[in-house]
């Protein structure tokens, strides 16, 4: 087996995503996911996006280059990019918290943040994994 990746970014909308288009990305994303053997975790709040995508080095290259251009979204911006030896979000094709409503949290605390505290890569992971299991 090829080797496995983890790869970490954070990015913007220009428009704030409303529900239905929310769910009409992540109907595509999980499939494709499935498919190409990808797992992950995607984070939203009022127009700001964080993600982590593991899987195949081949198959997280083509999957970010796809994203990177993807005109949905804008600043896409790599925080952490690392080989790994299992997966961490395993049990999801694509798993989703909007947290734009609600009590102030992890990502929040991450995204209002000095930018170059956006860029500590452990600091993004930690915020990740603490969402999934809740
Ligand atoms: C925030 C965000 C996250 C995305 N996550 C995924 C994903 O996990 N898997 C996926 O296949 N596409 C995802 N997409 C969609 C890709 O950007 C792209 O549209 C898709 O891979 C199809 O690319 P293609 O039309 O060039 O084949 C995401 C898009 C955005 C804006």
């Amino acid at each position: 087996m090829e080797q496995l990746i983890q790869l970490i970014y954070v990015s913007s909308t220009e428009n704030k995503f409303n529900e239905q288009q929310l769910n009409d990305l992540l109907t595509v994303a999980r499939e494709a996911n499935k498919k190409n053997n990808i797992t992950g975790l995607l984070l939203y709040k009022d127009g700001d996006f964080m993600q982590v995508i593991e899987g195949e080095k081949s198959a997280i290259k083509q999957l970010f280059t796809n994203i990177s251009r993807d005109e949905s979204h804008t600043r896409v911006t790599l925080v952490l990019k690392e080989d790994i030896k299992q997966r961490e979000f395993a049990d999801w094709s694509m798993g989703f918290k909007d947290v734009s409503t609600g009590e102030p949290d992890g990502f929040s605390d991450f995204l209002s943040s000095s930018t170059s505290m956006k860029l500590m890569p452990g600091k993004a992971k930690a915020v990740l994994l603490s969402f999934k299991y809740t």
